[in-house]
């Protein structure tokens, strides 16, 4: 989609009038009927015809309460009616304010999401020309708006890939390739530099599949400070098969979404370096196949890690910590940031506590708690705090390595996960951990079977943007 701006309307051609419920008088002067049967309720649509034959789309905003949500109503429209809107079509934006322009930017861009990647015969998609009718200046957001949806769709591609296809060196060529077309550094760690460097755990996690881990570092420097403002470490499991603590095979097919908080940490770092953000971030992502082979890491051992701390392993299907474990660590060793965020789809026990609806938030820093929350709220991708209380800590003590990976109880396990690796974060006091087990991948209007939401792309980078204009 290319996407203009322009202060006056062509009221002989198709439009597009967005109106809040019951306020269709901000729309009114372009109706071609005074009194439409339309209330402007959230999510539906009015096919009007005006003088000319042109088609005119009321679309529904809903209420205040759901201005967080405008490019739902956007997607939808253009997913249900793209195919009459020919090579052209308006947006009437004189009475949107910035905020639901870029959203409705996001909204559009995400209709053309292609989920049939892998099918023999392609859908073809059009490139149609919307321009946005309002007579202050939009353009920058226009640009935002379509960044962002252009990398809300990539990320989806890259979660709903198959994982044979996404292995970890695959997210590797992913981010050299992103890292050229949107200019930061990237650099990828392979197996041999693994070992010289020590991340342990993460080669323990990937030690039974032939498809080797690696870590991606990509540094994105948007200002000339040495420092680096924010860290993001990602999960990315490209199949989490459970490893030799094997998971039962009913849904183990989407486990191919494990990859699910790395996909954001890559998506936010090619973003912010899109959108050219004063500010320095470095993204790390920590990426191995848990997959079950005679050299499958196993119950019992005992490995070790970046950090030098030993590790009893419980449960092989906890290895989305042990990999994060080893991103922390190298953050807060040899990077030190002003902020340190780590995206996983960590636990099950999530998902019992939230379902799809928010992710899990783990701080100790009631600041950055209230931020991401304000944040969550904005963009509707929320998050619920949960507690870091000391007592949990106990359930990590193992007899025979400095932690256990697993309490082995079936209880607080996404508190548990979280206070895991707060152990290598060595008290970093900027620390924040969310567990989007839960809304990574789910159901969705637009697919037969769950697939990728996008989550945490806006959530992140509006986090990002905030601190950059501090
Ligand atoms: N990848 C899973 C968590 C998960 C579950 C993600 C459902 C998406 C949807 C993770 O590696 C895992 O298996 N966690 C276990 C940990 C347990 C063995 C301590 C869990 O939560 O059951
Ligand atoms: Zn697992
Ligand atoms: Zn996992």
């Amino acid at each position: 989609m290319t996407y203009k701006h322009s202060k006056k309307i062509d009221t002989t051609k198709d439009v597009i009038l967005p109106c809040r419920k019951n306020n269709l008088d901000a729309v009114k002067d372009l109706l071609p009927v005074s009194q439409p049967d339309f209330d402007g309720s959230f999510g539906t649509y009015q096919l009007l015809y005006g003088t000319h034959g042109n088609r005119i789309y009321l679309l529904g905003l809903g209420e205040d309460k759901h201005a967080s949500q405008i490019e739902d109503t956007f997607r939808k429209l253009c997913y249900d009616t793209k195919q009459y809107w020919g090579k052209s079509i308006q947006v009437y934006a004189e009475h949107l304010n910035d905020d639901d322009i870029r959203k409705a930017v996001i909204g559009l861009e995400m209709a053309q999401y292609v989920i049939g990647e892998f099918k023999s015969k392609k859908e073809k998609t059009n490139n149609v020309t919307v321009t946005f009718h309002a007579s202050k200046s939009i353009r920058k957001i226009l640009d935002e708006g379509k960044y962002t949806g252009e990398t809300i769709n990539r990320i989806k591609a890259l979660v709903d890939a198959p994982p044979n296809v996404k292995t970890p060196e695959f997210l590797g060529e992913w981010a050299n390739k992103s890292s050229v077309i949107a200019d930061y550094k990237c650099t990828i760690l392979k197996e041999k530099e693994l070992k010289k460097q020590g991340f342990d755990a993460v080669l323990s996690v990937g030690k039974g599949s032939v498809n080797k881990p690696v870590v991606i570092i990509n540094e994105y420097k948007g200002k000339a400070a040495k420092k680096t403002d924010i860290v993001l470490v990602g999960k990315g499991i490209t199949f989490d098969s459970g490893g030799l603590s094997i998971k039962p095979s009913t849904n183990l097919h989407y486990m191919k979404s494990d990859m699910g908080g790395a996909a954001v940490v890559l998506g936010v770092v090619e973003l912010i370096a899109k959108l050219k953000l004063k500010i320095n971030v470095t993204g790390i992502v920590c990426s191995a196949e848990n997959a079950v082979d005679a050299e499958s890491y196993r119950p019992g051992d005992v490995i070790n890690s970046y950090s030098g701390k030993t590790i009893e392993i419980i449960d092989t299907d906890a290895e989305g910590r042990l990999c994060l474990a080893d991103g922390i660590s190298y953050a807060v060793r040899n990077i030190k940031p002003d902020y340190l965020i780590d995206l996983a789809t960590l636990t099950g026990s999530v998902v019992r506590t939230f379902g799809y609806s928010a992710a899990g938030m783990f701080t100790n820093n009631d600041e950055m708690a209230k931020t991401m929350s304000d944040i969550g709220y904005k963009v509707h991708e929320r998050v619920w705090r949960l507690p870091m209380f000391e007592d949990y800590e106990s359930d990590l003590h193992s007899d025979i390595a400095d932690v256990r990976n697993f309490s082995g109880k079936p209880i607080a396990g996404a508190i548990n996960a979280a206070k895991f690796l707060e152990v290598f974060t060595e008290a970093h006091q900027n620390w924040l951990h969310l567990d989007i087990a839960g809304v990574a991948f789910g159901a969705s209007p637009y697919a037969k079977m769950k697939s990728a939401s996008g989550y945490g792309i806006q959530l992140i980078t509006e986090f990002i943007k905030e601190k950059a204009s501090k």
